[in-house]
């Protein structure tokens, strides 16, 4: 008769396993997300790093909706104005959003009161040299670049700057948001990303809810391994039970024999070979590829100076780059275009002497030279062909679409992954720049006669034929 009764033991081992096992799968599922999401943000690299900063700076600014500081003008004329002084005096070094040689000015009007702004950049190395600290660190920060005094400009002048760096600061945070999401998106990791804010979000808050379901996963099976003890406890205390009920209530788990399973080994052995075939995939797509490698060089030669600051063109030193398939490395005679003059005494400007066999002392030139042994950073395999003219003259493109923000590199690295993938990618969304260019005007006809509606794509003209690229 009282077997009849539930037996609360067997039902509680038959709610316990599927329970255990569900908890098991989930969080192998979601260590498995974690993990693609994770190579996903190591995989983008340099442009995640830009994008998250951006991300950064929309979410303060969106908490604080940026109200105009007291006495800067907030007036249209007035900030064109200021559009005007800022990029005649201040854009060699700053940018809005962007460290270049100063500071990003991005909200700096909130960051710092209008009397001290007025002041620094009338002449900052006073308020530097007035011991004002925020000041003084930020000068021993930027290495103690020296933000040249602006005593020609007005008050009034300066504020206008001021309020067109507000207005930019303040218009900036939408479309960093929309950046952000758009990186995310493109990526194809946020499967059919629900739009902008989700590509954003998700990944961010990802982490957070993947360990609060799992806490809440733990806490449920506490609780009913509390209750299945209190439960047995419960039970063995009554009498009226029979041999067979106490054996039952009594019994405990043979880990030994579900460990021993056909089917426990079954998971295990599926696991084990599942993580080695992902491991193994991804090490095989990433063979050969270098993205972000950045050797030392052998002089420190930095383009962050060079084309950064002092805004030297491209093609000043790469001479070839807009009339054939490479770009080439400046010969030390280009550096010594200026270094003949400029920097005499650095060590660094010693090693160009060094290699030309020049001596700055009596200006003239030996016979041992030794040329400068620069560190190849970008290298395609010999079976691929690339042309940099065909590109840069007549693709259009801007050298940091491939390269990156080159003028930002103290040493210059590999930006893109320079795989087909890369290039097919490319080619496969990428307009022909076929504007004013007569060689197209027949292809663009003859293109816009056969397919009305699809717009010109380097795929369209060939771009994914393999022998266009491969020897
Ligand atoms: C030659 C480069 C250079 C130019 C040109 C320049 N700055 Fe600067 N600026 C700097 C540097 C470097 C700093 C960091 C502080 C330092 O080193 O003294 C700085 C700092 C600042 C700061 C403080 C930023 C902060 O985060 O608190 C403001 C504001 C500023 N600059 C505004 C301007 C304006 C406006 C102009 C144009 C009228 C201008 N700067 C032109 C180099 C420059
Ligand atoms: C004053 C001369 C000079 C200017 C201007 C200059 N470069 Fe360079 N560039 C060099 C030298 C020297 C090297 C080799 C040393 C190194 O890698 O840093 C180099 C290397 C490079 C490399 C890596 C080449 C490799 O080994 O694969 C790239 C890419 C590059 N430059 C792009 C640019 C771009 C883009 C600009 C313009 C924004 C530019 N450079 C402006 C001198 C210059
Ligand atoms: C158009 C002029 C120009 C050319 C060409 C040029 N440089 Fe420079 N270089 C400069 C200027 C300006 C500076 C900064 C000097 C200063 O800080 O006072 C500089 C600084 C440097 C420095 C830092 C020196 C130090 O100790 O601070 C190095 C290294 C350097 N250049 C290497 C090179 C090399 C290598 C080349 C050739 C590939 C080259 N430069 C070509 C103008 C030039
Ligand atoms: C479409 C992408 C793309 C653009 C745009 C581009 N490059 Fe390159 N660049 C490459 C690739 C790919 C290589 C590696 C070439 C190789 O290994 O044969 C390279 C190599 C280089 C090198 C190393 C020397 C060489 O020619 O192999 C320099 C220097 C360079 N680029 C400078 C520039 C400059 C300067 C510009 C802009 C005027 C520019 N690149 C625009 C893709 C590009
Ligand atoms: C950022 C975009 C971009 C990337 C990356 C890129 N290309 Fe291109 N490529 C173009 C454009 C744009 C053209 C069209 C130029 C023109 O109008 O002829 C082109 C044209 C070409 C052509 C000539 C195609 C034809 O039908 O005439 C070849 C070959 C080529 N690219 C090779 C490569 C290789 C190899 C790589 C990778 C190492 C590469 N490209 C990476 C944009 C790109
Ligand atoms: C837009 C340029 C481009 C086109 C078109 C292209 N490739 Fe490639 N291919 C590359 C580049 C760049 C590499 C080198 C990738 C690397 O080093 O990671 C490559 C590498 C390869 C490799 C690997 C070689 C090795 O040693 O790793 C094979 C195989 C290959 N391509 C076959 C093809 C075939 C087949 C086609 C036509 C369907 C084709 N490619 C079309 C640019 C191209």
């Amino acid at each position: 008769m009282f077997k009849k009764r539930p037996d609360f033991r067997n039902l509680l081992h038959l709610t316990i396993r599927p329970l255990l096992t569900g908890l098991f799968l989930l969080s192998l599922i979601f260590t498995a997300f974690a993990q693609t999401d994770t190579t996903a943000t190591a995989a983008q690299g340099g442009t995640d790093a830009a994008g998250g900063a951006a991300t950064d700076g929309a979410a303060t600014d969106g908490a604080t909706p940026a109200a105009g500081a007291a006495g800067i003008p907030t007036s249209d004329e007035a900030i064109a104005a200021g559009a005007t002084v800022f990029n005649a005096n201040c854009t060699v070094c700053h940018a809005i959003n962007s460290q270049v040689v100063g500071p990003a000015l991005k909200g700096v009007t909130e960051r710092r009161p209008l009397p001290w702004l007025l002041k620094f950049i009338h002449n900052s190395q006073d308020v530097v040299k007035s011991g004002d600290s925020y000041a003084v660190n930020l000068f021993n920060k930027f290495n103690k670049t020296v933000m040249p005094p602006f005593t020609s400009l007005s008050e009034d002048q300066i504020k206008s700057v001021l309020g067109y760096i507000q207005s930019e600061s303040n218009k900036a945070a939408a479309p960093a948001q929309a950046a952000a999401g758009d990186g995310t998106a493109t990526d194809g990791q946020q499967a059919g990303g629900g739009g902008a804010a989700v590509g954003g979000i998700s990944s961010q808050y990802f982490t957070i809810i993947l360990v609060g379901l799992i806490i809440v996963l733990v806490l449920i099976l506490l609780v009913l391994i509390l209750i299945i003890s209190v439960m047995s406890r419960f039970l063995n205390q009554r009498t009226d039970l029979d041999e067979e009920d106490r054996e039952s209530i009594n019994r405990t788990t043979n880990y030994r024999k579900i460990v021993t399973s056909t089917p426990f080994i079954g998971i295990i052995i599926f696991i084990f070979l599942s993580i080695a075939v992902k491991v193994g995939l991804d090490g095989l797509y990433s063979i050969g590829v270098q993205q972000g490698y950045m050797p030392k060089q052998p002089i420190a030669y930095s383009h962050e100076l060079h084309a950064g600051k002092y805004e030297i063109p491209c093609q000043y030193c790469h001479t070839g780059v807009m009339k054939s398939k490479s770009a080439n490395i400046p010969s030390a005679n280009i550096c010594m275009n200026c270094h003949q003059q400029i920097k005499t005494e650095s060590p660094e400007i010693q090693k160009i002497y060094a290699a030309i066999d020049f001596n700055p002392e009596t200006q003239t030139y030996g016979n041992n030279k030794k040329p400068i042994q620069w560190v190849r950073v970008h290298n395609l395999p010999d079976l691929v062909y690339f042309n940099h003219a065909q590109h840069v003259k007549v693709g259009g493109l801007e050298c940091q679409t491939c390269h990156g923000p080159i003028q930002e590199m103290p040493v210059v690295y590999q930006y893109s992954k320079l795989t087909m993938g890369w290039c097919i990618n490319c080619h496969r969304e990428t307009q022909v720049n076929a504007k004013g260019n007569a060689y197209y005007d027949k292809l663009l006809e003859l293109h816009e006669a056969s397919n009305p509606n699809e717009p010109m794509t380097v795929a369209s003209i060939g771009g994914l034929e393999c022998s266009k690229c491969h020897y």
